[in-house]
């Protein structure tokens, strides 16, 4: 393998929502010499509460801002002496895409116009029983919020076919781990069961997902920026395929001992729901590429995972409270003033 790229420097756009927060904690620990300028909007689903542990690091600094303001971005490329740009900024949620896709195209495309591209095993579309997406797996994207990813993915394409930009782009399946707004499936079931509120499974609950701990990923993205080849697409995948209504039932069990609840009544919560208009029935990624170039593979068995995340949301109610209260955002003037 040819020398790894050593960056001095990183802008991380997104950096306070979920992975964007877990990839900066990562980074600063395994790259003790690389400063991290962290631009984030702070929407609904960023919280500078993620990087509280952070904050007092001199190689850290947050900037509040717009990924499609170019000027902003400019100012910092040349103010900052960026080396490399590592996009997480994106709208994520498939159900928000589904009532409201402006915001998607918006966030997603315009504001990609970049670097080591954050991206989705959903740009694939959906699989069959069995399979595996590849990285030669045409695309297929089925949701206004897929279909954004891929659009950011093909200008990223773009950018590196007729500018020669060095551009690498990473397409994960489902993460799941601490900071995860309770939106996504896993930390909304364990929100809902500890409030005893109903479980709502879409459709039938046989839905397939391929679930990585969110440190895997961080790990693979950071060995892509610096092993990757330019102009390369990786997948990422945790080859942990689990049906919906199963991990549903498994958080449930697990949360019915750590509440001291009888055996069974966090189930009783399960209420199957309408299902998502066009919603992907499997995916699965092959990530041998990963492995195989870049000697990548995920630590985390998911019992493991999925026991240590459930215990965080239960350590950190005050932080699940904030995020759905929007409390969180007064913290940002507190300690920020509006920067
Ligand atoms: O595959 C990677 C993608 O995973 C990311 O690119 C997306 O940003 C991320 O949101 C996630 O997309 P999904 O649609 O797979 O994740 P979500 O957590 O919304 O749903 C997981 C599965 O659970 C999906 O089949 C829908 C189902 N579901 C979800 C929710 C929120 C339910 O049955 N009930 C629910 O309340």
């Amino acid at each position: 393998m040819t020398e790894s790229f050593t960056p001095a420097s990183v802008l991380v756009t997104g950096g306070a929502g979920f992975i964007g927060s877990n990839f900066i904690h990562h980074f600063l620990q395994t790259n003790p010499a690389c400063r991290v300028i962290n631009l984030d909007l702070l929407t609904y689903a960023g919280n500078l509460e993620n990087l509280k542990g952070v904050e007092g690091d001199p190689r850290y600094e947050f900037v509040r801002g717009d990924i499609c303001d170019s000027k902003l971005v400019a100012a910092i490329l040349f103010r900052e002496k960026i080396d490399a740009v590592i996009h997480f900024a994106a709208e994520s949620h498939v159900d928000r895409s589904i009532t409201g896709p402006e915001i998607f195209v918006r966030t997603n495309v315009l504001g990609t116009q970049v670097f080591l591209q954050v991206s989705t095993d959903e740009v694939y579309g959906s699989l069959g029983a069995s399979g595996l997406f590849t990285e030669t797996t045409p695309l297929a994207a089925n949701s206004p919020y897929s279909a954004s990813k891929a659009g950011a993915d093909l200008l990223v394409r773009a950018y590196q076919e007729t500018y020669g930009f060095p551009t690498l782009n990473t397409r994960c399946s489902n993460n799941y781990g601490p900071y995860q707004f309770p939106e996504k499936l896993i930390p909304l079931m364990i929100h809902n069961i500890i409030a005893e509120k109903p479980l709502p499974v879409y459709g039938d609950g046989l839905n397939v997902r391929d679930w990585l701990h969110v440190k895997d990923h961080s790990r693979a993205v950071e060995a892509v920026l610096k092993n990757g080849v330019p102009g390369g697409v990786y997948n990422v995948g945790g080859n942990n395929e689990w049906r919906n209504i199963d991990i549903v039932n498994l958080v449930c069990d697990m949360l019915d001992s750590k509440l001291g609840r009888s055996s069974g009544s966090n189930r009783a919560l399960i209420t199957f729901v309408k299902d998502r208009p066009g919603h992907d029935r499997r995916y699965a990624i092959d990530a041998s590429k990963m492995r195989n170039d870049l000697g990548w593979e995920p630590f985390y068995t998911f019992e493991r995972g999925i026991e240590e995340t459930i215990s965080w949301y239960l350590d950190n109610q005050e932080w699940v409270r904030e995020v759905t209260s929007g409390a969180y955002r007064d913290y940002y003037e507190k300690m920020y003033g509006g920067r």
